[in-house]
């Protein structure tokens, strides 16, 4: 199984590079803000707690977000593998991922972490906002969503440092510039 985290800030391109990764190595899309943001569309307990802390910018309790993901992973038994968008986002989720992929007897292969400076996510994510109708991009929300994950996202680069997994990708340039530099890291995993 080829498995992937795909790191970053809000706004960093982790969704936007994921759909390139899907299409290249068909792995499995597990976006933990696509599936609560459909718990919410569609009215669930889940999606009702979850909004609380999506509006604000904060995080889901890590309780909920790893118990929602280990449910998942079982639909899809025929999977080459899987590229986590969003998740782990603390430190104790990455341990559950860990935990949850030797019970499963696999491992994450790569942490790719896309580098982008606070004003280009930043106006990025207002962009988006002005289109998108998310209603956590908005300037007050996205500065929260920055401070959050500074503090509890990013200490996770460490984690995979030291586990030899973490790479880091510029996430400047086009799409297709950036994809170039993915699939040159991706293309040399042994898996
Ligand atoms: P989530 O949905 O994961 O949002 P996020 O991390 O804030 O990331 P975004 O989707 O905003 O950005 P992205 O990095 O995917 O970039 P994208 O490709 O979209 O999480 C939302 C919330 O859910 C969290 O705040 C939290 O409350 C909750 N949550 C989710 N997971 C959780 C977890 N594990 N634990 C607890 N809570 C959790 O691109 C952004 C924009 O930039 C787009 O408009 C795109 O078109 C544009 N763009 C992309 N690439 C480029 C480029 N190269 N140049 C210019 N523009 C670009």
């Amino acid at each position: 199984m080829l498995n992937i985290v795909i790191f970053g800030a809000p706004g960093s391109g982790k969704g936007t590079q994921s759909e390139k990764l899907i299409e290249k190595y068909h792995l499995t899309h597990l976006s933990t803000g696509d599936i609560l943001r459909n718990e919410i569309k569609n009215n669930t307990e889940l999606g009702e707690l979850a909004s609380k802390y999506m509006a604000k910018g904060q995080l889901v309790p890590d309780s909920v977000v790893i118990e929602m993901l280990d449910k998942l992973f079982d639909q899809h038994p025929d999977n080459v593998g899987y590229i986590f968008d969003g998740f782990p986002r603390t430190l104790p989720q990455g341990e559950a991922l860990d935990a949850m992929l030797s019970k499963r007897d696999t491992k994450i292969n790569l942490v790719l972490s896309l580098e982008v400076d606070d004003e280009h996510l930043t106006e990025r994510l207002i962009n988006r906002g002005e289109v998108s109708g998310r209603n956590d991009d908005t300037p007050e929300t996205i500065k929260s969503r920055l401070q959050v994950y500074y503090n509890q996202t990013a200490p996770l680069k460490e984690y995979y440092t030291t586990r030899d997994k973490l790479v880091k990708i510029d996430g400047l340039g086009t799409v297709e510039e950036i994809f170039a530099r993915i699939e040159k890291i991706v293309d040399k995993i042994d898996y």
